[in-house]
C-alpha cells in the first residue's frame, strides 16, 4: 500500500505526510508517482472543490482501495452521500478528512473567483446559523482544521488492510 495525494494550499498533504509517518508507508503526489509503484494497492488524499476530488481522476487508473477527501466544513459539503455519489466512490472505504484554506486574499486565480462567489452567497443569506457564520468567517480569514485525531478512522482502516 502507498499514500497518493494531490494538495493545493497544503492542507491535505499535512494529512498526508502525518499518515506517512504514523505507517511508514510511502507518499506521493499523484502527479509524480514513480511508473515503479504504478501497481501497488492505493489509499487516495484530494482537496475538495465544488464537490469534486481533485487528482482522483488521475488516480483512478491505478489501484486504488480507499479514497479521503478534505474540505474546510466540519462535515462534507455539501453531504457525504452527494460526495460520494459525484465523485462515483460508492463501494470503496471513503473518508472524509477536515482541511483548511488560506484567507481570501491569499487565493489567486479562479480559485479566488470560486470563492468571492461562494462567500457572496454565503453572505446574502438572510438567516445566518452558526456553521454559515463559520464559513463566512473561514473564508475571510483563512483556517486551519487540521489534526492528528482526525485520521482515527483512516488509521483503523490501514491497520486492517494495509
Ligand atoms: C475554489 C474552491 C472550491 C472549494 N470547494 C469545496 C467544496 O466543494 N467542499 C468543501 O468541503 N471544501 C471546498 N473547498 C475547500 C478546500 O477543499 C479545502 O480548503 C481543502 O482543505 C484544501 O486542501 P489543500 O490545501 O490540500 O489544497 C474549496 C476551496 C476552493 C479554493
Amino acid at each position: 500500500m502507498i499514500i497518493v495525494y494531490e494538495s493545493k494550499t497544503g492542507f491535505t498533504k499535512k494529512y498526508a505526510d502525518m499518515l506517512a509517518e504514523k505507517t511508514k508507508l510511502k507518499a506521493y503526489r499523484v502527479k509524480e508517482l514513480p511508473e515503479s509503484v504504478k501497481d501497488e494497492e492505493i489509499i487516495f488524499l484530494g482537496w475538495l472543490k465544488a464537490g469534486k476530488i481533485q487528482g482522483l481522476g488521475k488516480a483512478r487508473k491505478y489501484n486504488v482501495k480507499a479514497v479521503c477527501a478534505s474540505g474546510t466544513a466540519r462535515t462534507a459539503e455539501p453531504d457525504e452521500e452527494t460526495v460520494i455519489a459525484r465523485n462515483k466512490v460508492k463501494g470503496i472505504p471513503f473518508f472524509y478528512l477536515r482541511g483548511g484554506c488560506l484567507p481570501l486574499k491569499e487565493l489567486k486565480g479562479m480559485d479566488k473567483i470560486l470563492m468571492s462567489m461562494f462567500l457572496k452567497i454565503l453572505k446574502s443569506r438572510k438567516e445566518k446559523d452558526e456553521r454559515i457564520n463559520e464559513a463566512i468567517s473561514n473564508i475571510v480569514n483563512g483556517f486551519d482544521g487540521v489534526r492528528e485525531e482526525n485520521l482515527e478512522p483512516v488509521l483503523k482502516w490501514l491497520d486492517k488492510n494495509k
